[in-house]
């Protein structure tokens, strides 16, 4: 049976690094890439886009084997990530859990099902390690930590239910690390190891490599190492 691998945001840094390295590989017959500029298109400021395009996915011929997201969202021309409280602005919180959280928890709503019943596949949502709520000993980047954190929640719920219905079907938060981005590029600081997409999606599909049910609802640093909610 045709192999397909998706990739939605794929017009990001991690998502074109992470098409070209599954283009690379060749484990899949094929890599479907989908943003807000394919077509059909994934765009979570329209949110019935997602359902058009899961639609669109289920009359592709071949099974649905591996699912990455690399949407996300920290910044833009309004938009900065909080110092403190008194930065906080509806919204700004409204962009980053519209774009964060309540879109991937569509699409975990709409692809989810499309999964094969049969033998290993796996969805993975890039989150941020900075959305560990045991691990907040700054503070600040309120909306984005917070949303991160929701979607975490999100993908915990939403593996439970899988697993019910697809056994060996693998549900995952991911934190790319550190990369030359242009969602990190304003706020890399040195000391920090940036890496370029290149590198860190290579490390992303070696951590989706090693997955097993097991680890299906957790949350994977891009080393593999399970990092604390
Ligand atoms: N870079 C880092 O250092 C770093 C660190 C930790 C976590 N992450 C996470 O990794 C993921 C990818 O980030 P990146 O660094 O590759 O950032 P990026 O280059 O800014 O890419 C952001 C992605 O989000 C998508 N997106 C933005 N607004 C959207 C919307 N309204 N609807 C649908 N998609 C939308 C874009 O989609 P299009 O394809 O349509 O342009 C793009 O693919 C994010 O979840 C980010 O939080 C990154």
């Amino acid at each position: 049976m045709t192999r397909l691998a998706v990739v939605i945001g794929a017009g990001g840094g991690l998502g074109e690094a992470l098409s070209a390295a599954l283009l690379a590989r060749g484990d899949h017959d094929r890599v479907i890439r989908l943003s807000r500029r394919t077509d059909p298109p994934v765009d979570f400021t329209d949110l019935a886009s997602v359902e058009r395009a899961a639609s669109w996915l289920s009359r592709q011929a071949g099974d649905i084997r591996l699912v990455i997201d690399a949407t996300g969202f920290l910044h833009d021309d309004r938009f900065s990530p909080e110092r403190s409280l008194r930065d906080l602005d509806p919204e700004h919180m409204e962009r980053a859990f519209l774009i964060n959280a309540i879109g991937p928890a569509m699409l975990m709503k709409h692809v989810l099902p499309l999964l094969p019943r049969d033998g290993r596949c796996v969805f993975a949502t890039l989150s941020a390690r900075v959305g560990s709520i045991s691990d907040n000993r700054l503070g600040g980047w309120h909306s984005y930590r917070a949303s991160k954190a929701a979607l975490n929640q999100l993908v915990r719920g939403a593996a439970i239910e899988l697993g019910r219905r697809h056994r060996h079907a693998i549900c995952v938060a991911l934190h790319p690390g550190t990369v030359d981005t242009p969602l990190s590029r304003p706020f890399s600081k040195s000391g920090l190891e940036v890496r370029p997409p290149s590198k860190a999606a290579a490390e992303v599909l070696a951590v989706i490599e090693g997955l097993t049910e097991a680890d299906s609802g957790g949350f994977f640093d891009h080393k593999g190492e399970p990092i604390a909610f």
